[in-house]
């Protein structure tokens, strides 16, 4: 089944997941209507503010594949928590711009649950592009 292929990509990615310092790893991966499923990982640093989550580090490489928004179908994110992974603000703000608002977001978790949700769930009144053209 296609939803479960996403999961499985997105527990997949957790396991490239660079994070010595948290030790929390934490997998991502979207699904584009051409059916290609692109994976990322949270990816840190020893200068803590440097690392990146698995969300945005998954979004960028979407672009810079050359995918956009109209690309990306769904989103799966994984952790091996007992509760739903909850992505970070900056992840969300991130989230609620590079992605539609029909995109279907997953959030997993270890015992091979989800919660479906939106962008706009995710971050209702979220700051965009038309708060920065009408300055
Ligand atoms: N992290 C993610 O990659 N995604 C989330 O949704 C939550 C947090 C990462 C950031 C950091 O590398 C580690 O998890 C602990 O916060």
């Amino acid at each position: 089944m296609e939803l479960e292929k996403l999961f499985e990509a997105a527990r997949e990615a957790s396991k490239l997941s660079y994070s010595p310092y948290s030790k929390f790893k934490v997998g991502a991966a979207l699904l584009l209507s051409n059916g290609e499923i692109i994976k990322g990982s949270n990816i840190e640093n020893a200068s803590y503010g440097l690392s990146i989550c698995a969300e945005r580090s998954t979004l960028f490489s979407a672009y810079n594949k050359g995918y956009n928004k109209e690309d990306i179908k769904k989103v799966a994110i994984f952790a091996n928590t007992s509760d739903f992974i909850s992505p970070c603000g900056a992840c969300r703000q991130v989230l609620s711009e590079l992605v539609s608002k029909d995109c279907e977001i997953y959030l997993l978790n270890k015992i091979k649950k989800y919660k479906r949700v939106s962008v706009e769930e995710l971050l209702p009144f979220a700051f965009n592009k038309e708060d920065v053209n009408g300055i």
